[in-house]
Parts: structure tokens; C-alpha cells; sequence
């Protein structure tokens, strides 16, 4: 690649009626860093054109926050610098997780409009391959959709993002919508797609986000609703190959209050995926508090998912030791509402697995929920532990920490030497 001067044409019409000087933009690819071009554009015009000829590349850090009233017309290809090196060194912090990122959009009254052929690349391959070297690494997340106030991100296509994909921050009244995500990797580590925690749509300190049809292929969670996510709208959503649809995770930092509260989340088909819809929260000494409260996921279509429909209130946290430090978290109100198809069988029969600390979780509600794992795993298993379950489906669960596992981890106490599922997974005297 030839490093040339970075053009910016830009073409100036005064609006005689007010006096206000309108500019319209449109940005080219000047063959080296696009970053300085794209903020000076971002930052002074009313409208910037991308064309669809153009690939412009983020070679360093690109901060376009603080927009005001700016609509960019995203029609070409951005690129982003695939130097492990340089984001590990330069991405921007974020305090969340002590995670970085190499994009910052937000403002007021800003439109990030693709129009169906704008694309993003993260080059997340290069990314993906490194931490599989060095697993320490953590790449940068690709976007942060950050203080955003009236913000519309639309009909984009965004592929291989070093981490998490978009990460709404700090913002309110924010649509996201018409996107086609896909993260996906050539190479394998622990013997699954070394796509790590290449996350969708994760929402952050942020109220009034709407996100609708939506495509995601991914390697973590396909949306997830973080720290004080509150007043959230979703539907008609595709998610292949995530970690499901995830309230958490909360509590997990010691003296912090998390909150989630009014989530909807309405018609998704879910496949090859860990898990469907899930509330996670974590338990144990040390750790947060706060409270998930009135989430609604309904409408789910199911496909060979391993964990359709699972609460666990002792997340990444040993039985034991939840037993003992039970979660500070409460979670309640949650509805699971028309939810079928099929599970996995990689934790044998298992179609619901709801775990709670002792008192923590009320109102928990499943109807209509019908996901069957394949017929060789035996009956479809409703396991819970420490909740009582509401809904017409509430009578096939067994309510025996015992059997169940308090940490909210399936065990078998069979003394057979198993079955074997359709997926392989033989399941054994335990787990
Ligand atoms: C900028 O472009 C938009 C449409 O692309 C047009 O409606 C508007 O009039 C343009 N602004 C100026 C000042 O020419
Ligand atoms: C933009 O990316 C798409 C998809 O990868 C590709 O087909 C197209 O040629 C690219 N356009 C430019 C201008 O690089
Ligand atoms: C991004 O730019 C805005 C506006 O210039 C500035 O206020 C802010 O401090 C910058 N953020 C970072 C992380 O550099
Ligand atoms: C991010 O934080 C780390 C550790 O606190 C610091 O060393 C680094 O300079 C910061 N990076 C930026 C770009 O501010
Ligand atoms: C692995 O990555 C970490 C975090 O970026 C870094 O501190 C460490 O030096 C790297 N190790 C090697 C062997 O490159
Ligand atoms: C989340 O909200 C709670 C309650 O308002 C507040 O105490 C906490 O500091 C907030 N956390 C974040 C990360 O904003
Ligand atoms: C559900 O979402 C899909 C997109 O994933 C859409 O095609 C379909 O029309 C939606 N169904 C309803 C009933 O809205
Ligand atoms: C869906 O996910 C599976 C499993 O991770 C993957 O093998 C497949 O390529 C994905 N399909 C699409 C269309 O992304
Ligand atoms: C649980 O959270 C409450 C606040 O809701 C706090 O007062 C209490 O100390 C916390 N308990 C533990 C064991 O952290
Ligand atoms: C549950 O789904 C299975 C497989 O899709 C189907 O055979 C069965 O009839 C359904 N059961 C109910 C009660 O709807
Ligand atoms: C099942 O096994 C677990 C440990 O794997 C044990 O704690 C529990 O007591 C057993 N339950 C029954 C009913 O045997
Ligand atoms: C436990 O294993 C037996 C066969 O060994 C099987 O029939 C049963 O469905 C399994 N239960 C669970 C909860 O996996």
C-alpha cells in the first residue's frame, strides 16, 4: 500500500436563509490512515458521503464522538489496520472490564447509515490468531456506540470484529437496526472456533436502546445486556453459532450495584448456539449486588442449542462456595414465553436450566416452551434449583438442589454408563 496525502473534498454551500454554512462531505481513500479524514469529516459537516468505490482504512485510533447533527452516508468499505501491536498500545480504554476499543462514535442527533452495501472489516482473523498465541492478549473491541444521544446505527454489514462488535455506552434513545454481523474464524483453539468473544450488540449504562432485525454469526454472546442496561426494545433477530441472548453478566465486581431492568426481547431464532436466552449474575465472596428485573423473551425459535433457556444466579461460581456466599443479586419478573424447537443433547436431555441462590430468584415464568433435545438424550430435562417456576409449563419441573446441583451445574447421579446423544456426547455417572 502506497501512503499518500489523505483527501478530504469537501464542498461548501451556504444556506442564504439563515446564514448557517451547510457542508456537505464526501471521503475518498487516500491509500494510508483514513482516521484524521474521517473525524475532520465527522466533526464539520452536515452530511459525509462514503461512496461505494472508496475503502477507506482506521489505521490509528478514531474518536468521533461529541457529533452533532451529522448523517453519514456510509455506502463504501472500512478497514480496520489489522496490527495487533498498535492497538494493544494505542486502543482507547474502556473503564468497563478494563477493555479497550479502536472506534468511538457517539453525539447528539448522529446517523450512521450504510444503506445495504456500507461495510465494515475488522480483520479479525490476524486478532483471533494472536490470542491463540498469546492468550493474554485481549484485541480491541471494534466500536463503541459511546454517549450517543439520538443515534441511529443502520443497514450495515460488519465482519470480523477483533472482540466485541458494537458496544452501546453511556447513551440513550439509540436505534440500531438492518445489520448483518458475522464473525467468523478459519482457525480453531480448544477445539472450537478461536472467535472469541466476538459479541453483537452488547448494551452498557445505556436506557431506550432498540434493536431490530438483525444477523448475527458470532462466537459469544449475541446480544447482551450489561451494567444498568434498563428500558430495552428488541425483535426480529437471527443469532447463530453465539453464547445466546444474555442478561449479564452482573455482580460481578465487589461494592458495585448493577441493574437490568424492563428488557424486551421479541421473535429470534437462535441456533448452534451455547445458549438461548440467559440471565447470568454471579455469586460468591466478594462480589457485586443489585438486581434483574421484568425481562420478557418471547418468541424464540430454538436450533441445536446446548443451553436453551437457562438462569444461572451463581455464574462462573463454584456450588460450594454459592452455597456458602450466595448471590447478592435478586432476579425477578422474568417471562419466557413461546419458546420451541431443539436442543443439542451436549448436556444430555437438558431443555431449561434455571439456578438460583436460596430466595433470590421470584416470579420466574415459563409458557409455551417446548425445546426437545434429540431422542437418544431421553426425556427433555426442566431443572431448577432454589426458584419456584410459574407458567403452564411449571408442573414438569423437579425442584431438587440434590439432583440439580445448587451451582446450577446439571449433574447425573445415574450409575449407567450413559448415553450417547445425536451430537456424540456421551453422558456419564456425573458431570
Ligand atoms: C446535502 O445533501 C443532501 C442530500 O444528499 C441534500 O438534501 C442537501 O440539500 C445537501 N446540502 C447542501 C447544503 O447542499
Ligand atoms: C468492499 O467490500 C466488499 C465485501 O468484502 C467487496 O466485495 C468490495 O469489493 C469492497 N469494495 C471496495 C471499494 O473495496
Ligand atoms: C474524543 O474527542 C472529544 C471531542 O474532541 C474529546 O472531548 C474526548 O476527550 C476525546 N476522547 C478520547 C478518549 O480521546
Ligand atoms: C490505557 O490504560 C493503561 C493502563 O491503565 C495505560 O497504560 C495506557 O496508556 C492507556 N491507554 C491509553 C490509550 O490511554
Ligand atoms: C502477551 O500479551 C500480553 C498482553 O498484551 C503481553 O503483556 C505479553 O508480553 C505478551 N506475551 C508475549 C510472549 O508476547
Ligand atoms: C448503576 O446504577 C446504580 C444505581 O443507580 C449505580 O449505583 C451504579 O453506580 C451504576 N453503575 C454504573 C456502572 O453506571
Ligand atoms: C421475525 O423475524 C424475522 C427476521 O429474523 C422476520 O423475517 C419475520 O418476519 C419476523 N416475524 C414476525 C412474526 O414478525
Ligand atoms: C453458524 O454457526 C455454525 C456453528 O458455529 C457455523 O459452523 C456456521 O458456519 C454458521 N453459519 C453461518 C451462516 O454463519
Ligand atoms: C448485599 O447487598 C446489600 C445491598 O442490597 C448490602 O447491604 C449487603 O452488604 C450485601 N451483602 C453482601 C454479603 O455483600
Ligand atoms: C414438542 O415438540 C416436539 C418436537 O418438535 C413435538 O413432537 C411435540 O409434539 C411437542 N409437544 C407439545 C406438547 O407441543
Ligand atoms: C448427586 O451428586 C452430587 C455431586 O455430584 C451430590 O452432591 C449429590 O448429593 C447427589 N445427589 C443424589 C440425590 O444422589
Ligand atoms: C441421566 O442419565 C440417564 C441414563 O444414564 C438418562 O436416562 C437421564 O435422562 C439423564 N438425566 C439427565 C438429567 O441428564
Amino acid at each position: 500500500m502506497v501512503p499518500a496525502r489523505s483527501f478530504l473534498f469537501i464542498m461548501l454551500f451556504a444556506s442564504f436563509a439563515s446564514c448557517q454554512v451547510q457542508t456537505n462531505c464526501t471521503l475518498t481513500a487516500s491509500g494510508g490512515d483514513d482516521s484524521p479524514a474521517i473525524e475532520q469529516a465527522f466533526r464539520g459537516c452536515v452530511e459525509v458521503l462514503i461512496p461505494e468505490t472508496e475503502n477507506l482504512l482506521i489505521g490509528t485510533k478514531l474518536n468521533t464522538t461529541g457529533l452533532s447533527k451529522v448523517h453519514v452516508r456510509f455506502l463504501g468499505n472500512l478497514t480496520l489496520n489489522p496490527d495487533v501491536d498498535y492497538w494493544r498500545d494505542n486502543a482507547f480504554n474502556v473503564t468497563y472490564q478494563e477493555n479497550s476499543a479502536a472506534w468511538l462514535f457517539g453525539g447528539k442527533d448522529v446517523i450512521l447509515d450504510g444503506e445495504g452495501t456500507g461495510t465494515i472489516d475488522g480483520n479479525g482473523q490476524t486478532f483471533y490468531d494472536a490470542r491463540i498465541a498469546n492468550d493474554s492478549l485481549r484485541p480491541p473491541h471494534l466500536m463503541l456506540a459511546y454517549k450517543g444521544d439520538n443515534l441511529v446505527i443502520r443497514n450495515l454489514n460488519i465482519r470480523q470484529s477483533p472482540r466485541w462488535t458494537i458496544l452501546v455506552h453511556s447513551s440513550k434513545n439509540v436505534l440500531i437496526h438492518d445489520l448483518n454481523i458475522r464473525s467468523r474464524s478459519d482457525t480453531w483453539a480448544l477445539g472450537r472456533e478461536s472467535n472469541r468473544e466476538t459479541d453483537g450488540v452488547d448494551i452498557y449504562d445505556s436506557s431506550y436502546v432498540t434493536l431490530h432485525s438483525l444477523r448475527i454469526s458470532n462466537g459469544d454472546d449475541c446480544m447482551s445486556f450489561k451494567p444498568n442496561a434498563t428500558n430495552i426494545f428488541i425483535s426480529d433477530i437471527w443469532c447463530n453459532g453465539s453464547h445466546g441472548v444474555s442478561v449479564g453478566s452482573l455482580g460481578e465486581t465487589d461494592g458495585q450495584k448493577d441493574i437490568v431492568r424492563n428488557v424486551y426481547v421479541n421473535n429470534v431464532t437462535i441456533q448452534n448456539s451455547e445458549n438461548g436466552p440467559r440471565v447470568k449474575t454471579w455469586g460468591g465472596a466478594g462480589r457485586g449486588y443489585g438486581y434483574v428485573d421484568q425481562i420478557v423473551f418471547s418468541n424464540f425459535q430454538h436450533e441445536n442449542n446446548d443451553s436453551p433457556i437457562t438462569i444461572d444466579n451463581c455464574y462462573k461460581t463454584d456450588s460450594d462456595e454459592c452455597l456458602a456466599n450466595p448471590s447478592n443479586m435478586t432476579v425477578s419478573h422474568v417471562y419466557f414465553t413461546n419458546q420451541h424447537g431443539t436442543a443439542s443433547g451436549k448436556y444430555g436431555g437438558t431443555g431449561v436450566a434455571l439456578s438460583c441462590s436460596v430466595g433470590k430468584c421470584t416470579d420466574i415464568h415459563l409458557d409455551n416452551v417446548n425445546v426437545t433435545a434429540p431422542s437418544e438424550c431421553g426425556a427433555t430435562v426442566y431443572a431448577n434449583s432454589h426458584l419456584n417456576v410459574q407458567g403452564n409449563v411449571a408442573y414438569k419441573f423437579v425442584s431438587d438442589a440434590d439432583t440439580y446441583g445448587a451451582g446450577g451445574i446439571l449433574t447425573n447421579n445415574s450409575t449407567d454408563s450413559g448415553v450417547t446423544c445425536s451430537n456424540g456426547q456421551v453422558i456419564s455417572g456425573s458431570s
